[in-house]
């Protein structure tokens, strides 16, 4: 039974990656901005408040975690804030940077005493942040900061390979959560997966992931994606 500790797990693909977790026998802990009743409802283990833009709540995980052994942690949380060239929103920019790109940095530099050689890393970031698959343009601060993410989750597998720590950046797939009914029209929400094939799809990923594999991106469905 390993010990898996996923942030942004109050709704979406992470809530689901905990329940499918529980459900196939390992121990999630459920580290949520707010808190889940429904994780709770299913004996899961619940840290409110990890906000992972905030280094004190970053830090409160950590020393409720003190002593425990991580054997793998996902960074799910991320937002995504849609504004067009030319009214661009600075401040938001700004903040899906500190979000999806610095969070998985925060939290994993403040967990990575409970880290252990054959832990692992996922980091959830998106083929959106893909440079070489960009055909269409948008979604400016969203494109950037998983880019940016997926150069943090490379810089880390290095870092942390002499330490058997391997890292793994992960594309969940296209799937229907809170996050793409804000972006998807009807004609797309149908090709959208549940989250719980991708939580699924996500922890097949992990599973795979050794130190000969670190620092790769790949999709939940085992495709190997482009930088
Ligand atoms: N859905 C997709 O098709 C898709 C595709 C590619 C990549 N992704 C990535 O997959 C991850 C999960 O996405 P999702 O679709 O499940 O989105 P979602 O339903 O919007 O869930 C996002 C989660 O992140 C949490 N969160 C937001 N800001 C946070 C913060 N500052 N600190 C900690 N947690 C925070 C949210 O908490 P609250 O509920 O409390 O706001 C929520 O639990 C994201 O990183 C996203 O970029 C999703």
């Amino acid at each position: 039974m390993k010990t898996y500790v996923v942030t942004g797990a109050d709704r979406g693909i992470g809530e689901a990656l905990c329940i499918e977790c529980q459900a196939r026998g390992d121990r999630p802990v459920a580290a949520c901005l707010g808190d889940s009743a429904a994780l709770r409802e299913h004996g899961i283990e619940v840290v409110p408040g990890v906000d992972v833009t905030s280094a004190t709540a970053v830090a409160a995980l950590a020393q409720t975690l003190a002593g425990r052994r991580v054997d793998v942690l996902v960074h799910v949380a991320g937002i995504v804030i849609e504004r067009p060239l030319g009214a661009f929103d600075y401040s938001a920019l700004q903040r899906e940077y500190d979000v999806n790109a610095l969070g998985p940095l925060r939290v994993t530099e403040a967990l990575l005493p409970l880290l252990h050689a054959g832990a692992r890393i996922g980091i959830v970031t998106s083929r959106v942040g893909s440079i070489g698959e960009n055909s269409s343009g948008g979604l400016y601060g969203y494109r950037m900061s998983k880019a940016a993410a997926n150069m943090a989750g490379v810089c880390l597998a290095r870092d942390l390979y002499a330490r058997g720590i391997a890292v793994g950046l992960l594309h969940p797939g296209s799937v229907l959560t809170e996050m793409t009914r804000g972006l998807a029209d009807t004609a797309t929400v149908g090709t959208l997966v549940e989250p719980a094939v991708a939580a699924r799809g996500l922890l097949a990923r992990l599973d795979e992931l050794d130190l000969a594999s670190t620092g790769s991106f790949r999709h939940a469905n085992g495709q190997t994606l482009p930088w």
